[in-house]
């Protein structure tokens, strides 16, 4: 009822975890692998090298309407990601979430990664709020476009023996019309098979009125926020980019329940990650995600993913 296709690949379950969300270690990993619920895997943010990441605390949530994070890329180093010795564990599509600190990082680590053939895909993540110094790429078009051209270079040299491979984007949320026209521009320039919308909205602050104090520790309090507070959000950037590329939409943003699956859907979205709501409930999330989109498929008589994505009425 609910398989989906990224690119060539294909999901028995249109879920899977939200980059950052208990996807670094291998026992995290493992945990989503084993769940009959998740259809395919992503890694933590990888770089070059190890990072411990920024001092906590690190996150904060309200327990479901907002969350604020800036972990600050704490993750093993990409060998730890891409090591047969772990990627021969999975059983599900396992795609790699790339985030290196500047453009050679990138390259060298898609270079190393697309050797792997147990991995099935890359998330290039174009839009990390929380290094200190470092502004997100998303926002940068001419670096994003630059960043592309090269990555997109060495993907190729593995899509010439491998049609399933998946090059993906992880993406920023954009406001203006203009910028998502200029967006799609440039990724409609690359083989891009897929592109995941959105990252949590970047630098915001949340303050706690007892106290009167910041939530977090890192960048005097900023960082990236999510939960159901950037659904709107999501929605607009899934529904934009559906409609001004060819890629596969992955909708991520403000997921907690079946309802919202469904209008992530609805908006154009193939597949959907789950970042806050996992965060909160755990693994368990899935299976509450999965049985509330299947009861209201069934009331809504659709008996498949493609009867109703991308069919989002608008009032003439
Ligand atoms: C982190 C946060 C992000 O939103 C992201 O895309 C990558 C990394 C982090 O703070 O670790």
């Amino acid at each position: 009822m609910i398989e989906t296709k990224l690119g060539n690949i294909f999901l028995d379950k249109c879920f899977m975890n939200a980059s950052g969300v208990y996807c670094k270690n291998l026992d995290e990993l493992l945990e989503l692998n084993n769940s009959n619920n998740v259809g395919a895997i992503i890694s933590k943010s990888c770089t070059l090298e190890l990072r411990h990441g920024n001092p906590n605390p690190i996150y904060w949530d309200d327990g479901k309407t907002v969350s604020i994070n800036s972990s600050g890329l704490p993750n093993h180093g990409y060998n730890f990601y891409i090591d047969e010795n772990l990627t021969s564990k999975f059983t599900k599509p396992y795609f790699l979430s790339i985030s290196g600190l500047c453009i050679e990082d990138n390259i060298k680590i898609v270079e190393e990664s697309i050797k792997n053939t147990q991995i099935s895909g890359i998330e290039l993540n174009l839009s990390c709020p929380n290094v200190i110094g470092k502004p997100q790429i998303g926002y940068d078009f001419e670096v994003m476009d630059l960043i592309l051209l090269e990555v997109n270079k060495i993907v190729n040299i593995r899509k010439n023996v491998d049609k399933q491979f998946n090059f993906g984007l992880k993406l920023p949320p954009y406001f203006d019309f203009s910028h998502f026209d200029k967006v799609a521009n440039i990724i409609n320039k690359y083989n891009i098979d897929t592109i995941t919308c959105i990252n949590s909205l970047g630098n915001g602050l949340v303050v706690d009125y007892e106290s009167e104090s910041v939530v977090i520790k890192p960048k005097g309090g900023f960082g990236g926020i999510g939960g159901t507070v950037v659904k709107p959000i999501a929605l607009a950037n899934v529904r934009k980019f559906s409609e001004l590329t060819n890629c596969d939409i992955i909708g991520c943003g403000g997921i907690s329940n079946g309802k919202d699956v469904f209008e992530h859907i609805l908006c154009g979205a193939k597949a959907v990650q789950v970042g806050t709501q996992f965060y909160i409930e755990g693994i368990q999330v899935f299976e509450r995600l999965e049985n509330e989109l299947l009861d209201i498929m069934k009331e809504k008589g659709y008996n498949k993913i493609s009867d109703f994505c991308g069919k989002l009425n608008i009032i003439n």
